[in-house]
């Protein structure tokens, strides 16, 4: 079972078994009384408690819960205030708008931390220009302060999204930033125009990633990705820029033969020796 069918099947089963034992406690007390002695709210509510703790023992990670817990609550609440047929499709497209990227390219938006921006920051050169494009560019965080702290890099983000891209760009131009945001398929650019190459993507991704980037970064340029490695070669360096697996920064420098799949150059590099 892979984690998607792994993941469905536990929350489908906390759901389930969560109703269930709901609806068994409800019967036992109609058995007990002639009528129910639970309102609709007190039966979601112990749904929803219910089918918290049982997705945290099927082994969920804590973010579940909060879903768990108000999902029925949720859809009863939405069922009884009747809003109008508009307001689904609405928030239909919202969630288009915004999850794109996932529908078309299985990428999920998740926002990458200062602390990674730091070292990425660390990476760059400080007196000399350099252009870095962001492949994938959310909402254009990362780009923004590199904006403030390295004026002579030309910073670029793409972003295939439309709401995330929009947003990106009016910071953007909200602040006068120079870093240009372009709605876009990263698969679309040439990326041998630029000198640092930063992905925060999806390992389902990451080989369509090494294809590209071996075929059309320079040699001396530099590729960064956030959680998630290579598939099958070995990372120039790696930084750990908090506690779990999903903030660690790997890089690897583009050798001369355009090849990132070699496994024992002899420079291997260290972030350090970069700064
Ligand atoms: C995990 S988020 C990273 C956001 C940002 N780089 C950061 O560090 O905060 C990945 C983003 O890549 C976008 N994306 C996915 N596939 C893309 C593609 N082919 N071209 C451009 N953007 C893409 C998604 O829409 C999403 O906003």
């Amino acid at each position: 079972m892979n984690s998607r069918t792994r993941i469905i099947f536990c929350v489908l089963s906390a759901h389930l078994g969560a109703a269930a034992i709901a609806g068994g406690i409800v019967l036992a007390g109609q058995a007990s009384h002639s009528a129910s002695p639970y309102g609709v709210w007190e039966i979601a509510g112990l749904q929803g408690l219910l089918s918290a703790v049982l997705g945290t023992v099927l082994g969920l990670a804590w973010w579940w819960i909060p879903i768990n817990l108000l999902f029925l609550p949720a859809a009863i609440f939405v069922q009884q205030i009747q809003l109008p047929a508009m307001a689904y499709l609405g928030g239909f497209l919202l969630l288009l708008l915004f999850n794109w990227g996932v529908i078309f390219t299985r990428v999920p938006l998740f926002l990458s931390r200062r602390s990674v921006w730091r070292e990425v920051e660390a990476l760059l050169p400080q007196d000399e220009p350099y252009r870095l494009l962001d492949i994938g560019s959310g909402l254009g965080g990362m780009l923004l302060r590199l904006d403030q702290t390295r004026p002579l890099g030309r910073h670029e983000g793409v972003e295939i999204s439309p709401a995330t891209w929009f947003i990106s760009w009016i910071r953007a131009q909200m602040r006068g930033a120079s870093a240009r945001f372009l709605r876009r398929d990263y698969r679309r650019l040439d990326l041998s125009h630029y000198d640092v190459v930063f992905a925060f993507l999806s390992p389902l991704v990451m080989e369509d990633v090494l294809h590209k980037a071996s075929q059309e970064m320079r040699p001396g340029t530099l590729l960064l990705s956030l959680a998630f490695p290579l598939p099958g070669i070995r990372h120039d360096f790696v930084i750990q820029t908090g506690r779990s697996e999903r903030q660690k920064l790997y890089g690897w420098r583009v050798r001369p033969d355009y090849d990132l799949g070699y496994q024992d150059h002899p420079a291997l590099e260290h972030a350090h020796l970069l700064r």
